[in-house]
């Protein structure tokens, strides 16, 4: 209901795969500032726009009974139309006009409607939640012995459309990647991440607009006067921004801006934005954002505010002023990376409770639940059965709050989630085991979801969930 994927229009029933995995990814590769974002609208894109308008929005097919999704194992490029952003020349105009924008990296022949099969996370969702996951590479996978799971391994593409609806960049949206030199945008995997999303149907969540980790060398040891960085920020913005405009349906724009300290005060030395041109920048980061895609969700993100605590307070306190002051911001989005070597607040709904009474979303956007883990890489049972509850509680919480629109979980295997890396000697964070098979905690979640949604008899008599339900009996849940 309040994702765009849901307002979009059912323009082919069928994705034609083949066609799709043959088209020639014409990759933007590293294209100078402005030009990126400057070229003029494809007239095939202008025509489908015009087609889209005559067609009814058919919502989320019935999914019981789908056929199988086809074969997703396909390039990732974007179609080879893909050039402009379709709003001819500069940034984008910032028009006021919500539903307007027609996404460049729509496949040939219309927005694709995703349907998933019965027995995924995506395919027993409720039609307003979106469950997600990360096309993962860069970062800590650039130190890793494996190339980067999303450009290299099909078979990784193809579990993630299969069993998602909505995908994050894990690290090609963030500065380091997009504007690896000042002024020259590299765009190449993140097109490559959106043209996936459109294939299959997929939301997506662009991550981050401002932060003060994963920024190039260039800008955090450069020497610039304060209206030289401000104009920096602002060309990244309207420039990351407008080109995905349409596509990119909820915006992570300042991500992680207050510390852990007790009073959780903002951070004003390591983020270079609020450091060098003061709070008030944020409302101004929003805007620009905000007048290159009326349409996008635009979010705040953070760590640490998994219930009523003070950094939580402060978005609170901080996002109320803005909306009283008129600043377009749309969603709160709490990361929720757990650990079971830490207590877990009750508080959890609660807290995303108040951010809707104030009439914004709210999304986990960055679930893994993580503990100890032995020479096999696994938790005790009992943390095991802690972290598939923490997951379980989260989700009840993310259905149970009407303005929770997405639940997207932070990688797929654990040899390749940014845990162990990050948090040595812990792990078993993800739902999946090294070979996809489905952990107990993966079940748990599609258990609750079909509970919600359909009743305890759908989830016990359904054949569809056979799988999951052997896997709950052997795991003694
Ligand atoms: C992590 C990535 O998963 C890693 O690959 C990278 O090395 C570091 O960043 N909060 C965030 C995410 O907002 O961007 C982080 O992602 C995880 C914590």
């Amino acid at each position: 209901m309040f994702t765009r994927s849901n307002r979009r229009t059912l323009a082919a029933a069928v994705v034609c795969a083949g066609a799709l995995a043959l088209g020639t990814p014409a990759m933007a590769g590293a294209v100078p500032a402005h030009q990126a974002s400057s070229q003029t609208a494809d007239e095939g894109i202008a025509a489908k726009a015009a087609d889209k308008q005559g067609q009814k929005s058919q919502g989320r097919p019935d999914h019981a009974g789908q056929p199988g999704k086809p074969d997703h194992a396909g390039q990732p490029g974007p179609p080879d139309h893909a050039k402009g952003n379709g709003k001819g020349p500069g940034h984008g105009g910032g028009t006021d006009a919500p539903g307007q924008t027609q996404c460049q990296f729509t496949p040939e022949g219309g927005a694709v409607e995703g349907a998933w099969e019965r027995d995924s996370l995506a395919g027993v969702a409720p039609e307003d939640l979106r469950i997600g996951n990360i096309a993962a590479g860069g970062g800590h996978h650039s130190d890793a012995d494996y190339p980067d799971p999303f450009p290299s391994d099909p078979e990784y593409r193809d579990h993630v459309a299969q069993e998602y609806s909505s995908v994050t960049h894990e690290n090609y949206l963030k500065w380091e990647f997009v504007q690896p030199e000042q002024g020259v945008y590299d765009f190449e995997q993140a097109d490559a991440v959106v043209a996936f999303a459109e294939v299959n149907g997929m939301d997506l969540r662009g991550h981050a607009l401002s932060w003060h980790s994963q920024n190039p060398d260039w800008l955090e040891e450069g020497d610039f006067s304060e209206a030289e960085l401000r104009e920096i920020l602002e060309d990244h913005v309207r420039t990351v921004v407008s080109r995905y405009a349409g596509c990119i349906d909820q915006w992570d724009v300042a991500n992680e801006i207050f510390q852990d300290d007790e009073a959780a005060s903002i951070r004003d030395s390591e983020n270079i934005w609020i450091r060098e041109l003061g709070p008030e920048i944020l409302d101004d980061i929003f805007t620009w954002a905000h007048e290159e895609d009326p349409d996008a969700l635009l979010f705040y993100n953070d760590y640490n505010v998994d219930g009523l605590n003070a950094k939580a307070d402060r978005y609170y306190d901080l996002i109320s002023e803005q909306l009283e002051r008129g600043v377009p911001v749309h969603g709160f989005g709490a990361q929720t990376h757990l650990s079971m070597q830490y207590g877990f607040d009750d508080s959890y709904q609660e807290n995303l409770q108040r951010f809707d009474d104030l009439g914004i979303h709210t999304a986990v956007t960055e679930i893994d639940v993580r503990g100890e883990v032995d020479e096999n890489d696994m938790m005790s049972p009992e943390d095991r059965a802690g972290a598939a509850e923490r997951y379980a509680t989260v989700l009840q919480a993310c259905l149970d709050v009407s303005l929770c629109n997405s639940f997207t979980i932070w990688g797929t295997l654990d040899a390749q989630s940014w845990v162990p890396n990050t948090f040595p000697g812990e792990g078993d964070a993800t739902l999946h085991e090294g070979d996809y098979e489905r952990k107990p905690t993966y079940c748990i979640l599609q258990r609750t979801l079909v509970e919600h949604e359909e009743g305890a008899s759908a989830w016990e008599d359904d054949a569809s969930f056979e799988e999951c339900r052997g896997i709950l009996e052997e795991a003694g849940v």
